[in-house]
């Protein structure tokens, strides 16, 4: 049995930020066009009045203060309403791929590492750019990594879920290596013609190098246990998928074809799941609250990653105990988390543990311990 350990992460931000003011004016624009365009309708009854979006909402209701994109134009122009991005030759690097590539070298070089150390790629995400060929494998095409390389799903949890795949094929001997990447471009998924939810998702990538610990060059933390959970639910679903084409209405611009939530329902099952998750895992583990130095949440709430902090440390966390980048970011889906333990990890000390915990979408929750060497 090897020891699995976090040797590097890296982090590819997007060029453009939409702040929530900018996204409001482009929202109540539309709202507006749609509402004059369709008044016979909504005077009628058949149709409901679209309500302005307000910056306060959306503050008050989220933390999020701005979120990066890829696209800036198509999302912000009220004829359109989502991004713009040109389709790629099949013989250039999808974005996806691109994305993630700039994540993997970041990863790689703070590791000291070059693809030749690399056994594996896992692209784990909340969406895939196409079915077939694994955008995994294009990753590692453009890598030059020998082995071999797999797409993987699981909404929100996809990275931590992707990072106990990669740490069990470690501990079991079967490859040295593997990059957990996690390009997610939530702008294209999401509906910015809802009020209820078109201030929610960024775009990011995150890649994640995990190694067996005696080969790690520098500073690493190692993985000391994983453990994931699902449980059913529609309350966050998306429709989309290759079947779409072959249902009557399947090709129309329907709601369900984009991310659709109970935002309310989900906020209620999944806190209680989630630190429920957390508190017998680190029970099983013999990790008491006093011991935890640090917590990389999921990045979607600040009021649920309050709760969350607070239930599982049994107080209120003190500050950059609980590091939270989803008022820069918004939540980026899988890749929350990981941009979190990227940005908030550097100033631990020897020995120290702490948590990475991922949830959203199936239901799914995936916890990681680690424990910092130097
Ligand atoms: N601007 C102004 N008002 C808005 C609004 C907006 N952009 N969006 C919704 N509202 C209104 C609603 O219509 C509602 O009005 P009503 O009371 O008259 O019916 C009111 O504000 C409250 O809306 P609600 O949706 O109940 O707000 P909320 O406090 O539950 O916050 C979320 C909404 C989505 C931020 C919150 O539910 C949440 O974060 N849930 C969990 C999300 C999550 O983690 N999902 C995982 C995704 S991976």
């Amino acid at each position: 049995m090897h020891i699995p350990a976090i040797t590097g992460t890296g982090v590819f931000t997007p060029q453009n930020t939409i702040s929530n003011a900018e996204l409001v004016v482009a929202f109540n624009a539309y709202a507006d066009k749609f509402n004059a365009a369709h008044k016979d309708q909504i005077a009628a009854g058949e149709i409901q009045e679209k309500p302005h979006s307000s910056e306060d909402f959306i503050f008050k209701a989220s933390g999020i203060e701005q979120r990066y994109v890829v696209d800036k134009e198509g999302i912000l122009n009220p004829d359109m309403m989502h991004p713009m991005l040109p389709q790629r030759s099949d013989d250039d690097p999808s974005l996806m791929a691109e994305m993630a590539l700039d994540a993997a070298q970041k990863a790689l070089a703070q590791a000291g590492k070059t693809a030749a150390d690399v056994d594996a790629v896992i692209c784990a995400a909340s969406n895939l750019e196409r079915a077939y060929p694994a955008v995994a494998i294009e990753i590692q095409d453009l890598l030059g990594i020998n082995g071999f390389a797999f797409d993987m799903n699981v909404a929100c949890s996809s990275a931590t879920f992707g990072i106990r795949a990669a740490a069990d094929m470690i501990r079991s001997g079967s490859i040295k290596s593997a990059l957990v990447v996690n390009p997610e471009i939530c702008s294209a998924h999401l509906e910015w013609r809802d009020r209820d939810c078109h201030f929610i998702f960024g775009d990011v990538a995150t890649a994640t190098l995990i190694e067996r610990a005696e080969n790690a060059s520098g500073p690493y933390f190692e993985i000391k246990s994983t453990r994931c959970a699902t449980d059913f639910s529609n309350n966050i679903r998306n429709n989309n998928g290759f079947l779409r084409r072959s249902r009557p209405d399947g090709t129309a611009d329907r709601r369900d074809m984009q991310f659709m939530q109970n935002g309310r329902k989900v906020f209620k099952e999944v806190l209680p799941m989630v630190s429920t998750h957390i508190a017998d895992h680190m029970s099983d583990e013999g990790v008491q609250a006093s011991d935890l130095k640090r917590l990389w949440l999921h990045q979607a709430n600040k009021s649920m990653n309050d709760f969350i902090g607070k239930k599982v440390l049994g107080r209120s966390p003190e500050a950059g105990e609980q590091p939270n980048i989803l008022q820069d970011y918004a939540n980026t889906s899988s890749a929350g988390s990981i941009i979190a333990f990227s940005k908030y990890s550097d100033d631990l000390n020897d020995g120290d543990v702490g948590l990475i915990c991922s949830f959203g979408a199936g239901y799914s929750v995936g916890s990681v311990i680690v424990e910092r060497h130097d």
